[in-house]
C-alpha cells in the first residue's frame, strides 16, 4: 500500500479534497503540521513512501520540502522546482532562457533604474510585483512617474529586504480574464478562464473562474514551461495577446478548490494518481 506523508500547515478546501482522492484510491495518507514537527534529522523516523507539500506557508513549506529530501525522500514538488516558482524573477529568467513566451519583465533596486527600465519596455503602464508573493497581494499597475516614485518610496521606507528588490513587469491588456492552466507531469489536465472586471484576476480577490478548453497552443506551451522549471505539479497563469498565450508565472503550490466543478476535472484524483506513479517508479 502506498502511502503518501502530506506537508501541510492550514487543512484549505483543497487538502480536503486531496484526502478524499487518496481515500477513493486506497491510498494512505500521513498527514504532518510542519508546524508541529522537530526537523532534527538524528531523530526522524519516516514511515511513508513520498511527500507531498501542500504548505500555504511558503518558507515552511520550502524548508520541510528539505528536509525530507536530506533524507533521501522524494517529495513533490521538489526544492528545486519550489525554489523557481516561489520567486518571480526566477521564473521569468527560465522561461526567458528556455524561449517560452512571457512578458517583459526587469529587476532593479532603485527608482532611477526604474525609471530606465520602464522607458526600455516601452513606457507605462506598468505592473510592480513583490518578487515572493501571492493571490495579488501587493500588486501594482503604475501608470506614471509621480506614481512610481511614491510606490517605490513606500517599499523602500517600508518594506522588508524583499521589497526592496523590484520587480517590474510590462502591462498585459486582457481581455477582462487571463487563464490558469493545471499541469501535471506535463500534460494540461484543465484549465479555467479568471474573469473579473478589475485587472488583478485572482480567484482569492473575486475573479470569476469558468471552462477553458485546452488548445493544442495552450498545451504546447504549458509543457515547454513545465519543462523549463523542471516539471511536477504546477499551476500556469497565462495572458492572451496579440501575438499569442504567455506565461505570466507558474505555481508549485496550487490552489484548485474552485476549479474542479467548472471543469469537471478531478484535480486532486490526478495529482494522488501521479503520486502513485512515482512511488511505483521508485
Ligand atoms: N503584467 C501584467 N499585466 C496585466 N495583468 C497582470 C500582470 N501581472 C499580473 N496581472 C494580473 O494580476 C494577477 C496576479 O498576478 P500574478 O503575477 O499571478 O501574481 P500572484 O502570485 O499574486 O498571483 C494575474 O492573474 C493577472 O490578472
Ligand atoms: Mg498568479
Amino acid at each position: 500500500m502506498v502511502t503518501i506523508g502530506l506537508l501541510h500547515t492550514t487543512i484549505r478546501g483543497d487538502e480536503k479534497l486531496i484526502l478524499e482522492a487518496a481515500k477513493k484510491r486506497n491510498v494512505k495518507v500521513k498527514l504532518i503540521d510542519v508546524r508541529e514537527e522537530i526537523f532534527n534529522p538524528k531523530n526522524y523516523k519516516i514511515d511513508f513512501d513520498l511527500a507531498l507539500e501542500r504548505c500555504v506557508s511558503t518558507v515552511k513549506g520550502m524548508q520541510a520540502t528539505r528536509f525530507f529530501e536530506s533524507l533521501n525522500v522524494p517529495v513533490i514538488n521538489s526544492s528545486a522546482v519550489a525554489a523557481i516558482c516561489e520567486d518571480k524573477f526566477i521564473t521569468s529568467l527560465i522561461l526567458q532562457k528556455a524561449k517560452v513566451s512571457t512578458p517583459e519583465f526587469a529587476l532593479v533596486f532603485n527608482t532611477k533604474q526604474a525609471l530606465k527600465a520602464v522607458e526600455q519596455m516601452g513606457g507605462f503602464p506598468i505592473v510592480i510585483k513583490p518578487p515572493l508573493g501571492s493571490w495579488g497581494r501587493l500588486l501594482a499597475k503604475v501608470n506614471d512617474i509621480d506614481a512610481l516614485e511614491a510606490i517605490l518610496e513606500h517599499k523602500d521606507v517600508l518594506g522588508s529586504p524583499w521589497q526592496k528588490a523590484y520587480y517590474l513587469q510590462k502591462y498585459v491588456k486582457k481581455p477582462g480574464r487571463d487563464i490558469r492552466a493545471f499541469v501535471i507531469d506535463g500534460k494540461t489536465i484543465c484549465a479555467i478562464y479568471r474573469h473579473s472586471p478589475h485587472w488583478i484576476t485572482n480567484t482569492a480577490r473575486g475573479g470569476i473562474a469558468s471552462n477553458f478548453p485546452v488548445t493544442n497552443e495552450l498545451s504546447k506551451l504549458a509543457k515547454k514551461a513545465s519543462d523549463a522549471v523542471g516539471g511536477g505539479i504546477l499551476s500556469l497563469d497565462i495572458f492572451e495577446t496579440d501575438h499569442g498565450l504567455e506565461i505570466n508565472e507558474i505555481n508549485h503550490t496550487t490552489e484548485f478548490k474552485n476549479s474542479e466543478r467548472p471543469t469537471g476535472v478531478s484535480i486532486s484524483g490526478t495529482i494522488i494518481d501521479y503520486c502513485i506513479g512515482k512511488v511505483k517508479k521508485l
